[in-house]
């Protein structure tokens, strides 16, 4: 891994406006709200947290799919994040999202070779033959078979689908790919697959990973660092091992306590997360977190805590947290 971060994210925010039945902006919905963060080439960074936190929305952010409201995104040493979808396209090819819903991605009146030439149409000027040749080298890359070509989304199951979706991005030859809830609704076996997969294509292609899930312990199989995030914060960031470890943030220990263990003992018993999130269109004052929080003291309603760097391989953002 070389020092110079491939990605670096700081003070990113991603604010919706809300609006009431005659479309007059109300109030905002902070689904990204400051994170900063850097990834260096050739790791993995997993992105966890409950549903509804923010984290397809950071990733459609970094990708431009969404405008950030403000913040940079600094991918290959360019700020891509204040650019029109015009000036940035040609530094963000290498940059490329795969959706949470690989159905999604995929147009059921296209066949699988209609999907995966349109890319290489868009972005580039390669002729039909040349592009024919990179689809097939992909396809095999992905693991599937040339036949697959001539059929139809609906006729290949759920993980081809997931294949067909990464073979898609792939042949935009890119460096760094948001990778969201790649593993969901696949069964176990097909789930232990499409990991290697991944990581088989890492090494192939070089690749740097933006990992979303909320499966941790797929997180923990293959991240090398993890983020935390909490209501469009990150409220905890580290080495993989460390956060699993030593979870330091109160909320990371309660998403840890909830994954169910065969045999030893949780790894915080006391704390097992109850409730629903506080709405993102109304924050508590200080911690986000401070309403679920079984340590929150006077100081969490009136100050906002830091991600604090006070641990070797992890920071978290909590008054307390030892
Ligand atoms: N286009 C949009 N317009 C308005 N609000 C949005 C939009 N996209 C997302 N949101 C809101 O932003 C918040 C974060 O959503 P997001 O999809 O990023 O969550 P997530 O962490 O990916 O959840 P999940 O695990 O369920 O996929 C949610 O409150 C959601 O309702
Ligand atoms: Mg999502």
């Amino acid at each position: 891994m070389s020092a110079e971060p491939i990605l670096r994210v700081e003070g990113l925010s991603k604010h919706f406006p809300v609006r009431n039945v005659w479309k007059r902006r109300i109030g905002w919905l902070r689904a990204v709200d400051d994170v900063s963060l850097e990834v260096s080439r050739g790791e993995i960074l997993g992105i966890v947290g409950e549903s509804g936190c923010g984290k397809s929305t950071l990733g459609k952010t970094l990708m431009g799919i969404h405008t950030a409201t403000s913040g940079h995104v600094v991918f290959e040493g360019h700020d891509i994040a204040g650019l029109k979808p015009h000036q940035s396209r040609k530094y963000r090819e290498h940059l490329q999202y795969c959706y949470q819903d690989p159905g999604a991605s995929l147009d059921p009146r296209w066949t699988i070779r209609s999907s995966l030439h349109e890319p290489l149409i868009v972005h580039t000027a390669l002729k039909e033959e040349q592009r024919e040749q990179r689809v097939r080298e992909i396809l095999r890359a992905v693991g599937l078979p040339e036949t697959h070509l001539d059929l139809y989304p609906h006729e290949i199951s759920g993980g081809q689908q997931r294949r067909v979706g990464l073979a898609r991005i792939l042949t935009l030859k890119p460096s760094v790919v948001i990778l969201d809830e790649p593993t969901s609704g696949l069964d176990v076996s097909v789930q232990a697959t499409i990991l290697n997969l991944f990581l088989d294509l890492q090494r192939a292609f070089g690749l740097t990973y933006l990992f979303i899930s909320h499966d941790l312990s797929v997180v923990r199989l293959i991240c090398d660092r993890v983020a935390v995030m909490y209501l469009g914060r990150i409220v905890e960031i580290g080495a993989t091992q460390a956060v699993f470890e030593t979870p330091r943030h109160p909320y990371t220990q309660s998403l840890l306590a909830a994954i169910p263990k065969i045999g030893g003992p949780r790894v915080t018993d006391s704390f097992a997360l109850e409730g629903e999130p506080p709405s993102p269109t109304n924050l508590p004052s200080g911690c986000r977190f401070r309403t679920r929080c079984p340590m929150a003291q006077p100081l969490c309603a009136e100050q906002e805590p830091a991600l604090r760097a006070d641990w070797p391989a992890q920071r978290a953002a909590c008054h307390f947290a030892e």
